[in-house]
């Protein structure tokens, strides 16, 4: 036993002084991770509970519950969750007594929300301890389970609930399940994820933003003609059919992950990185996207299903043959997003997301305007206007185009090339381990800071948005465009950006 705490130690020591000095704030006592033997659980969050409490980022004694309809017995459990850790904790975080040291310190209860007894089981093994109850269940069971906690007298202050997406499916279903939260848990007490807020990269984007005195200036719409952000990936519907069609890429991407980019991309400097100061700029650029409409939609929407062709250097199955049948599902959406306020008016923000698409990679890319007149235009050829690259993943970078003289003695002019000035985070903090998104979330959501988490006003006016663009392709008659697996979207996603001048970088 004390071998085992002296490799805790170890591992979590040195590095992380300053979170053993603030555990004792944390009010939590109990992580009830209902969802516990899904995929979300096996592959993020038990590995994540596990990162944290190796490193000693969790108050001693912190409990753990594994709650899920399957009728397992504690051990049988502890043996499912040893082996998602044996084969998804970090390197160099798998030693085999470790994990069982951590494993055994989770209990588990067959629940179901529909029966009482099972949850008042809950509430007599939590007596009075704080929860994190963490729903990784399907939306449908948010509700209930909700309701149940409630009646058990698990909601009160000190108690606290994450969920995920998809928190509906459009504005009036959101409502609907943000109401059935509410009627159980403040605001206060609601942590809604979007992975996408967890992941260091994006994090860094406010550092980028907010850190620096350089961009600020030029960040409007005086200094930038156009902004692009592409979420784009290789896989194709992987075992999720169920989820995936009738969902698709507006609101699996668009919805959240991608307008949460936006939002960070476009707001203006918050006065704090409090979670109130930070939701409130964020929320303001949400509420001016302009909607799409029927007469719009056509010009700025567009919207593609995968056919038949390659992936990853192989041959690759259409999304209809994937699913079996006809299906009027997008897989791909590309469109022109337009913020009504005064420091973008005039900008297009240009948002593409899609499966099976050429390669796998997020970005951001900030377009900068050219120099109001060049005195290079005779022989210097043309002047390339600056952009700021930033990579989210899977390499983490940023890439500031600069024009720069190509050496030489040219007497009838300087010639010019673009450059680019580029920081490479990936080998900058190369010995700092990348961790999975959920640590941080977890961690946050343990201390009750929501800086990272969604607010329900900005869900719902992401909703807003999104279903003007669904009713507006249903008014419009518009289906989505096929595209070969592999290539980057329909020739209509070229279309797009270049009606309005613009092209896509790649
Ligand atoms: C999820 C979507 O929210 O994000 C998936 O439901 C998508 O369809 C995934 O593949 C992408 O996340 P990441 O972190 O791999 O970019």
């Amino acid at each position: 036993m004390a071998a085992l705490c002296a490799a805790r130690r170890y591992a979590g020591a040195a590095q992380h002084q300053e979170a053993i000095i603030t555990q004792e704030n944390r009010a939590v006592g109990t992580i009830v991770l209902f969802g516990a033997t899904g995929d979300l659980a096996r592959r993020m969050l038990i590995p994540s509970l596990y990162h944290l409490w190796r490193e000693d980022r969790l108050a001693e004694g912190t409990r753990f519950i594994g709650a899920a309809r399957s009728d397992l017995t504690p051990n049988e459990f502890r043996a499912q969750a040893a082996d998602a850790l044996t084969a998804g904790a970090a390197t160099g975080y798998r030693e085999p007594e470790v994990i069982a040291d951590f494993v055994r310190r989770f209990d588990y209860l067959a629940i179901d929300a529909d029966h009482p007894a099972t949850i008042a089981a809950l509430a007599s093994r939590v007596g009075s301890s704080a929860c994190l109850h963490y729903f990784a269940t399907a939306p449908q069971l948010y509700g209930p389970l909700a309701s149940a906690l409630k009646a058990a007298g698990l909601t009160g202050d000190g108690h606290r609930v994450i969920v995920e997406k998809p928190i509906g499916h459009d504005l009036a279903s959101s409502i609907a399940i943000d109401d059935a939260l509410a009627a159980a848990f403040r605001e206060e007490q609601i942590f809604r994820v979007d992975h996408y807020l967890g992941k260091e990269t994006v994090q860094n984007l406010i550092a980028l933003r907010f850190g620096n005195a350089l961009f600020e200036p030029l960040w409007r719409s005086e200094g930038i003609d156009f902004v692009e952000i592409t979420v784009a990936e290789t896989v194709g519907l992987e075992a999720r059919a169920g989820y995936y069609d009738g969902s698709g890429a507006l609101r699996d991407m668009v919805q959240n992950h991608m307008l949460q980019l936006l939002a960070l991309v476009a707001m203006e400097p918050p006065a704090s990185l409090d979670a109130a100061a930070v939701r409130n700029e964020k929320i303001k650029v949400l509420r001016s996207l302009r909607p799409l409409t029927a007469a719009s939609v056509a010009s700025h929407a567009v919207a593609g299903q995968y056919g038949p062709g390659v992936a990853d250097g192989k041959p690759a199955r259409g999304y209809a043959e994937e699913l079996g049948r006809a299906s009027a599902t997008e897989t791909f959406a590309a469109v022109r997003a337009d913020i009504d306020n005064w420091r973008w008016a005039g900008v297009p923000f240009y948002l593409r997301t899609g499966k099976r698409l050429a390669s796998r990679y997020t970005e951001i890319v900030v377009h900068f305007r050219a120099v109001p007149y060049s005195i290079f235009a005779k022989d210097g050829g043309l002047l390339a206007p600056n952009k700021l690259i930033i990579r989210l993943q899977p390499e983490e970078n940023v890439r500031l185009t600069l024009m720069a003289k190509e050496p030489g003695l040219e007497r009838d002019g300087a010639r010019l090339r673009e450059l680019g000035l580029d920081l490479s985070l990936s080998e900058a903090f190369k010995d700092v381990r990348r961790r999975i998104a959920y640590e941080r979330l977890l961690l946050d959501a343990v201390d009750g800071d929501q800086t990272l988490f969604v607010r329900r006003d900005e869900i719902e006016a992401a909703w807003e948005w999104v279903d003007s663009i669904h009713a507006g392709w249903a008014a419009a008659g518009i289906t989505p465009r096929p595209y070969a697996a592999g290539s980057w979207g329909p020739a209509a996603s070229i279309a797009l950006t270049e009606r309005f001048g613009h092209s896509w970088h790649e």
